[in-house]
């Protein structure tokens, strides 16, 4: 595992989109594997910026995303997919047809899983994947106590991540309980994964996920057993590690 230490959201933000970018670079049809949460918008914004000074080149890239809330369709401001678009693939020269989430809107959960483990089987595998790090551990939904094994599935939300995405919901009520997320399996697959952590709130979890046993109760602790793992981190979120 390498860390890279950044100073601040911004740094981190800077460095996560160059090692993105060169993987655009170095392979202009890769497969990347992308994430949601508040930490890599700011990775986003910098890919973007990239792009309108003409850096960046997406329209040979195709994209697989972790995860997808079970019953929010495509257009809720809040469903992974709108957050995509808006982010991300309705600002650079990406094939939209070659952008893919879990369909949220599938009401047969073990058909919505086949058809996403198809589709990532189809495009080749990932060749790097961008990672956020949940407060309890979880990548993508892959909660506390899912076997490594699994691959896509769907996950009932613990209450802590539901208190956690609270605050994009007009109520407690209104946060989806349920989601459909890549397998831990899967992501062990992809070549090259990139993990991004910033602030002080995931001090904590930094030290527990990559620097404690490996563990399903902390589900990112199996990164430690992949060859190609580089965690960007800012210094907040590095707080509680010495390097
Ligand atoms: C959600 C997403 C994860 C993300 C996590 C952390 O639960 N499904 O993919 O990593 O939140 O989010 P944040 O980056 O906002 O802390």
């Amino acid at each position: 595992m390498k860390i890279i230490c950044a100073k601040d959201y911004k740094d981190m933000s800077r460095k996560a989109a160059n090692i993105i970018s060169a993987q655009i670079i170095m392979k202009p049809n890769c497969v990347l594997g992308l994430a949601t949460g508040s930490t890599p918008i700011g990775t986003y914004e910098q890919l973007v910026e990239w792009y309108n000074k003409g850096d960046l080149d997406f329209s040979g890239v195709t994209t697989v995303n972790l995860d997808e809330y079970r019953g929010l369709p495509r257009d809720n401001d809040q469903s992974y997919y709108y957050f995509m678009n808006e982010k991300l693939f309705s600002k650079v020269n990406i094939d939209k047809s070659r952008t893919f989430l879990p369909d949220g809107m599938e009401p047969d959960s073990q058909k919505a899983c086949d058809d996403y483990n198809h589709i990532i089987r189809s495009v080749g595998g990932i060749d790097l994947q961008l990672l956020g790090l949940g407060h309890n551990g979880h990548i993508g939904f892959n909660e506390p106590g899912t076997a490594f094994e699994a691959e896509t599935h769907c996950v009932d939300l613990t209450e802590s991540t539901m208190k956690a995405n609270q605050r994009f919901f007009a109520s407690m009520d209104d946060v989806p309980k349920q989601a459909y997320t890549m397998g831990i399996k899967t992501i062990m697959q992809a070549k090259k994964i990139l993990v991004v952590v910033s602030g002080e709130d995931k001090a904590d979890i930094v030290k527990t996920a990559f620097f404690g046993p490996i563990t399903p109760k902390v589900q990112a602790s199996v990164l430690q057993l992949h060859n190609d793992v580089t965690i960007v981190a800012d210094e907040a979120a590095l707080s509680k590690v010495n390097l």
